[in-house]
């Protein structure tokens, strides 16, 4: 298949390269190369010949219209965006322009280009969005893909929007779409910005661990390499116009989740004092979303996939890699805005 992806040299973007690019497909890569990109995220597939990248804003129409007529895509597995929630806080604008206007111009390119080849059946538009879109759960229940959207942060608020135009195309135009709201991600290659590398590299420092509020908010943690796996799939069974909820069977507040961490790192990486020893509340998020769980019945039965790790498999892994590859995260510790609390602005 010729996979037109963008938002390639990101976090999970580069993942699913990786894992298409390794599975033979024909990958185009168009990315922005915003700060939150990386290029050594593909140093594993750069030369591959099934591999090629294009450095271009999905904002851009005439880029787009060419980058679709240049590569001839089979399918579109959309990624890029901008995704930290903190700094949708501070700066909403970037998220309206990448998410939802970028959405946009990308929908028309692809729509104008399938029907000049005369609509074929077989393309996709694969978007990639997130469970925020839903908003926030209490104690009980989970997100299902009929869950009404309520979204809480600008960064949700934009992804929200982006689903509601994706559907609207394949609605009003017939543009063979399918959808994907997934739940948080973490593994390697993780931007330090995140939570888990924020813990891991913090600790690692003996600087303070930082959590938001009481510690109480639960996420549902799903390994990258199991996402791309499920979006990969998705994307060549997925039934048309519909959409697909991804998570990791991994619920865990983050206070227990940062606990795991330290106790893994204090396993693997000889310290004197216990890690979690550096845990420290701090001011919480504006809106933070108390739990965001998925029902994955609707990916696991019609489509037969599950995640391979649990959480502790997951972030043994994770810790390891991060450990052992200190050249890449120190590298990013220097981008705007790393390693700075964001998003106070309420
Ligand atoms: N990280 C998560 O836990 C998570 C969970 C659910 C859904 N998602 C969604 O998955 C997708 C990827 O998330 P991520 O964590 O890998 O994000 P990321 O921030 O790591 O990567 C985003 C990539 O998009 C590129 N990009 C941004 N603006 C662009 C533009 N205008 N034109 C072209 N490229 C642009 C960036 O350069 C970067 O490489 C996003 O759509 C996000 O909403 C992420």
């Amino acid at each position: 298949m010729r996979i037109l992806v963008t938002g390639g040299a990101g976090f999970i973007g580069s993942a699913v390269v990786r894992q298409a690019v390794t599975d033979g497909h024909d990958v185009l890569n168009v990315d922005k190369l915003t700060y939150a990109a990386c290029l050594e995220n593909l140093s594993s597939v750069e030369e591959a010949p099934n591999y090629t990248f294009l450095k271009a804003d999905i904002c851009d129409a005439d880029s787009m219209a060419a980058a679709f007529e240049g590569f001839q895509p089979d399918a579109v597995m959309h990624l890029a965006a901008e995704s930290h929630v903190d700094r949708s806080i501070d700066g909403p604008g970037a998220f309206i322009e990448t998410n939802i206007t970028g959405t946009y111009t990308l929908l028309q390119a692809a729509r104008a280009y399938w029907e000049k080849r005369g609509k074929p059946d077989n393309f996709r538009f694969h978007h990639i969005s997130t469970d925020e879109v839903f908003g926030t759960l209490g104690a009980e229940g989970m997100f299902t893909e009929d869950t009404p959207y309520a979204p809480n942060s600008p960064y949700s608020a934009s992804k929200a929007a982006s689903d509601h135009l994706v559907r609207a195309w394949s609605e009003t135009y017939g543009l063979p779409v399918v959808l994907s709201n997934c739940s948080n991600n973490y593994g390697p290659f993780h931007f330090p910005e995140k939570l888990i590398p924020v813990v891991i590299l913090n600790a690692l420092a003996g600087k303070p661990i930082p959590i938001y509020g009481n510690g109480e908010n639960v996420r549902d943690w799903l390994y990258v390499e199991d996402h791309a796996d499920a979006l990969l799939t998705v994307l060549q069974r997925g039934e048309l116009g519909r959409s697909y909820n991804i998570g990791g069977e991994n619920e865990a507040s983050n206070l227990e989740l940062v606990k795991m961490i330290c106790s893994i790192l204090d396993e693997l990486h000889l310290g004197t004092d216990p890690y979690a020893d550096l845990i420290t509340f701090v001011a919480d998020r504006p809106g933070h979303d108390l739990r965001y769980a998925i029902d994955p019945t609707r990916i696991r039965e019609e489509l037969g996939w599950r995640p391979s790790v649990t959480l502790e498999q997951g972030l043994r892994k994770t810790v390891q890699w991060y450990l052992d590859n200190e050249v890449w995260w120190k590298a990013l510790q220097s981008r705007i805005g790393v390693g700075e609390r964001l998003g106070l602005k309420s």
